[in-house]
Order: structure tokens, then C-alpha cells, then sequence
């Protein structure tokens, strides 16, 4: 298995890091960055580049500070009731925010400076203002991680905050998958991995993740 080492310094040093989770899961390939690194200019190669879903992973403990809820257990709708999914037992989805000082909340600028607070607040939860700082609804998503991290669950969510806990950083790491503009299915790993090495960037398989981390 492919060492990890490359990725943990990587992203120490600010850099995003593509991980794919697994073939029989999502078989999707995230672009990841520790959440305090991330400028107006990441926000846009996430939107542009990547094309998924712009969400920010925290850790179990640090939502559970803030009084983070699973978004399922939260909406009280049909739609909710069976939260059947083909590839996990649950999503990790929990609220929407945006920053207080944002105006739409959508801009690069103003998401950015919604996910660089997430990793103010994750860097030290007990003296963080959580309401204070963010409202909901928002336009960055929150995932929350499972408890025991990669030995329950193995979504980006937590193979992300695994990586961010490696690199010493604060749990908040922001996720987008990576789509495919001609067909607009997931990139293939191949694809994937050729993008990282057009972008001097790292690609990782969440299994060698799981391997080395968990
Ligand atoms: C939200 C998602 C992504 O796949 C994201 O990677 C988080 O989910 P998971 O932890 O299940 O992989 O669907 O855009
Ligand atoms: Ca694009
Ligand atoms: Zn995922
Ligand atoms: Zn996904």
C-alpha cells in the first residue's frame, strides 16, 4: 500500500489532498483541505474543479461541543423518516451556515471566511462562540463524524478529519467531490489521479488511509 506520509505533510502545509474513499462506496474522489487553509482562490478550484457539494467535515467531540445535530434526526419530515442510502448506514450531513459577517454567504470570499471560522472553532472549542460566529441556514454544509472516527464509518468525512488529526491540525477539513464535466458522473480514479499529478498535488486510496490511520 501506498505510503500516506506524502499526504499528511501535504497538508500540513496547506496543500489539498484528493481521496478516494472505495469502489464498492461512494466511489467518489474528494478534494480536501485542512479547513484553515482555505483562500477565496480554493473556494473557486472547488467549484470549478472539483463541481460537488462544498461541506465541512468537524470531529464527533467538536460538534458535540457545539450542540451539532444529524440533519436527520433535526427534520421533523416525511422525507426524513427513512433515510435509506445505497452505499453507508447513515449521512453525515448535520446543519448548513453561514458566517455572521457574510452577506449571501455564497461568494468565494464569503465562503471562505465561513470555513476558515470552522477551523477557528474547531482549534479550540470551549472558547468558541458558536452562534455567535455562524448562522443557520447557510451556504456551507456540516458533516459530522462519526465517534470512534475510521474504525466506524470510512466516508471522507472521516478519512478527512483522520488526515487532519495525522497533520496535527484542528478537526475541520472542507470536502468537494470531484465530477466529471463531460459525463457528469464521478471522476474516475484514473481521471482523479491524473488531475493530482497535472496539479503537483496528492492522491490518496481511503483504504491506505484506513490502513495507516485507523
Ligand atoms: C457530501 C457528500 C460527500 O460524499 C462527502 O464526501 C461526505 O460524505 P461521506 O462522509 O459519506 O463520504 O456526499 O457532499
Ligand atoms: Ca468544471
Ligand atoms: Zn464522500
Ligand atoms: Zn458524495
Amino acid at each position: 500500500a501506498a505510503s500516506i506520509d506524502h499526504a499528511i505533510t501535504a497538508f500540513r502545509e496547506g496543500q489539498p489532498v484528493l481521496v478516494h474513499d472505495a469502489a464498492d462506496r461512494e466511489g467518489e474522489t474528494d478534494l480536501i483541505y485542512p479547513a484553515g487553509a482555505v483562500t477565496p482562490e480554493a473556494v473557486a478550484r472547488m467549484r470549478n474543479d472539483a463541481g460537488g457539494l462544498v461541506c465541512v467535515a468537524l470531529a464527533d467531540s467538536v460538534a458535540a461541543t457545539f450542540d451539532l445535530p444529524f440533519a436527520q434526526e433535526l427534520l421533523d419530515h416525511p422525507t426524513a423518516a427513512d433515510h435509506e442510502l445505497g452505499y453507508d448506514e447513515r449521512s453525515s450531513f448535520s446543519l448548513t451556515v453561514n458566517h455572521r459577517d457574510t452577506y449571501t454567504g455564497i461568494t468565494d470570499e464569503d465562503r471562505a471566511l465561513t470555513i476558515t471560522a470552522l477551523a477557528d472553532a474547531a482549534a479550540d472549542p470551549a472558547d468558541f462562540d458558536f452562534a455567535g460566529s455562524f448562522r443557520s441556514p447557510g451556504h456551507v454544509h456540516l458533516l459530522r463524524a462519526a465517534p470512534g472516527l475510521l474504525a466506524d464509518r470510512k466516508g471522507h468525512t472521516e478519512l478527512g478529519i483522520a488526515l487532519a488529526e495525522a497533520a496535527g491540525l484542528p478537526s475541520a477539513v472542507v470536502v468537494c467531490e470531484m465530477l466529471d464535466d463531460e459525463t457528469g458522473l464521478a471522476r474516475s480514479p484514473a481521471d482523479a489521479r491524473e488531475y493530482a499529478a497535472e496539479h503537483d498535488l496528492v492522491y490518496v486510496e481511503g483504504r491506505d488511509l484506513v490502513e495507516q490511520l485507523g
